[in-house]
């Protein structure tokens, strides 16, 4: 299965991979984890990532592109992947077109979270991530089980990312207005899209998710 997660920054489409991964086994390719790895080993393409990650803006799309049509190549994509963060403009979905003819594949479902912006922000500016497995927490809606200690690898340092601060929250979320949104009529069109509302709890976005892949 080859499913997309869309939806604003925020919005809940790294938890619900994780937990859709946990359920199917599918692995989940988050750009921006990839992008933040790349800047931390300053590789090209990370030194070619960092400035627009830092001001909240798109990455190049020639980047994003490259970096994706690599991962799919890998062995664990075999069986099929979610796709958190990619793609994010036409240029990039259209490319993703050509990388899953070029395989033989077909995209299966493209699941829009929608959230209120004012939400947004406030899910953002609680986030703590667990830097050795990149679980995501959130001060009052997600912490440990065992306060300080993550509850999947057991890592005890984690992290708030640069990119969270309110102003750069607000530059992302204009990005995606602009350059992203227009992917919801492209995915509609096809018959592939359903979307979904994130602002409930994260069960229950987890359990809506699984009816739309069963249905
Ligand atoms: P990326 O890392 O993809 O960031 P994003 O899309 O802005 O999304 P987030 O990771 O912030 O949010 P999310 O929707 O995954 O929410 P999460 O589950 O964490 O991209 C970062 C940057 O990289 C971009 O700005 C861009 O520069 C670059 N980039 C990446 N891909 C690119 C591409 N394709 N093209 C160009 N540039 C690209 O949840 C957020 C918080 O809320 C967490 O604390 C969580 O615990 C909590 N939470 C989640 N769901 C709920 C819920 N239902 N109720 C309450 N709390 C919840």
């Amino acid at each position: 299965m080859i499913l997309i997660l869309l939806g604003p920054p925020g919005a809940g489409k790294g938890t619900q991979a994780r937990l859709i991964m946990e359920k199917t086994g599918l692995v989940q390719l988050s750009t921006g984890d990839m992008l933040r790895e790349a800047v931390a080993a300053a590789t090209e393409q990370g030194q070619a990532a960092k400035a627009a990650m830092e001001a909240g803006a798109l990455v190049s799309d020639d980047v994003v592109i490259a970096i994706t049509a690599e991962r799919i190549e890998k062995e664990d994509c075999r069986d099929g992947f979610i796709l958190d963060g990619f793609p994010r403009t036409v240029a990039q979905a259209e490319a993703l077109d050509r990388m899953l003819d070029e395989k033989g594949c077909r995209l299966d479902h493209v699941i829009e979270i929608r959230v209120d912006d004012e939400e947004l922000v406030k899910r953002i500016a609680g986030r703590f991530v667990c830097t050795k497995c990149n679980e995501n927490y959130h001060d009052p809606f997600k912490r440990p089980a065992i306060e300080g200690t993550c509850d999947k690898c057991g890592g005890t340092k984690f992290i708030r990312r640069n990119d969270d601060r309110e102003e750069t929250v607000r530059a992302r979320l204009a990005a995606y207005n602009r350059e992203t949104a227009p992917l919801l009529p492209y995915y509609q069109a096809r018959g592939v899209l359903r979307s979904i509302d994130g602002m409930n709890p994260i069960g229950e976005v987890a359990k809506e998710i699984e009816l739309l892949l069963a249905g």
